[in-house]
């Protein structure tokens, strides 16, 4: 077992005019991210795309347990054998498993079951959660596995943001076909599924909105009249 071993907390103040300004600035950057369908072929150098699986990886997880695997893709064969799995899953859920009412509010992101992105992007970011850990035949649990996960990958997408470039936030489904395809082990169970990459020239997103930020926020106990 570990020992508690605290070191000095490395902290930099800033001033409020300071503070305030970084976070305007911060909103209007994460104002301006965007879920892409529609990706250039033009090639990301891969250490960038590390450097973003890095800042992933800095973020808080239960008890530190960081029960997160990334799988960067950029094979062609395995992105095949990827986007013609997801499409048969995709396809059997448009066609027979979403409700009328998913499909309804599908309607307005313009989405199908083709994902011709899954090949075009030049990575494919796949985030596997680490249920347990198996040392040396000793099965030991994770804490909060999907929040930490879901935290960590939100870290990933504001650092694709961040690095000028475009992601969509995947979830075929099932998609334990990424386990197979990727040959990880039982104890992890896929995530989520990012395609990264440049915007084809002359891309669109559909026109959505965000909610009010009052129908968002409350403001210690407010009255109910
Ligand atoms: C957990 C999660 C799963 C998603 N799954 C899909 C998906 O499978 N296919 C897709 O086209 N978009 C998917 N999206 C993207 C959402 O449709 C998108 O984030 C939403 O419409 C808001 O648009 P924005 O990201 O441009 O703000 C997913 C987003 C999240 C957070």
């Amino acid at each position: 077992m570990g020992m508690y071993d605290p070191v000095p907390l490395l902290f930099t103040p800033l001033t409020e005019e300071g503070q305030r300004e970084r976070a305007v600035n911060f909103l209007e950057h994460c104002k301006s991210r965007r879920s892409v369908r529609e990706f250039s072929t033009r090639p990301v150098p891969r250490g960038i795309i590390e450097t973003i699986v890095k800042t992933a990886a800095t973020s808080p997880s239960g008890a530190n347990k960081q029960p997160w695997r990334f799988v960067i893709v950029d094979d062609p064969g395995l992105k095949r054998r990827i986007r013609v799995s997801a499409e048969a899953e995709e396809k059997e859920s448009y066609e027979r498993r979403m409700p009328a009412s998913w499909l309804a509010d599908l309607e307005e992101l313009g989405t199908d079951w083709h994902k011709e992105f899954l090949e075009i992007a030049p990575y494919l970011i796949v985030v596997f959660k680490e249920k347990y850990r198996n040392t040396d035949g000793q099965i030991k649990k994770n804490y909060y596995v999907d929040e930490s996960v879901g935290i960590a990958c939100g870290f990933l997408l504001a650092a694709i943001h961040n690095a000028g470039l475009v992601a969509l936030t995947h979830t075929p489904s099932p998609m334990n076909f990424l386990r197979e395809i990727l040959r990880r082990p039982q104890n992890e169970v896929p995530y989520l599924l990012i395609p990264v990459g440049y915007p084809a020239v002359n891309a669109v997103v559909p026109s959505i909105t965000k909610k009010p930020f009052s129908e968002i926020m409350q403001f210690n106990v407010e009255s109910a009249e």
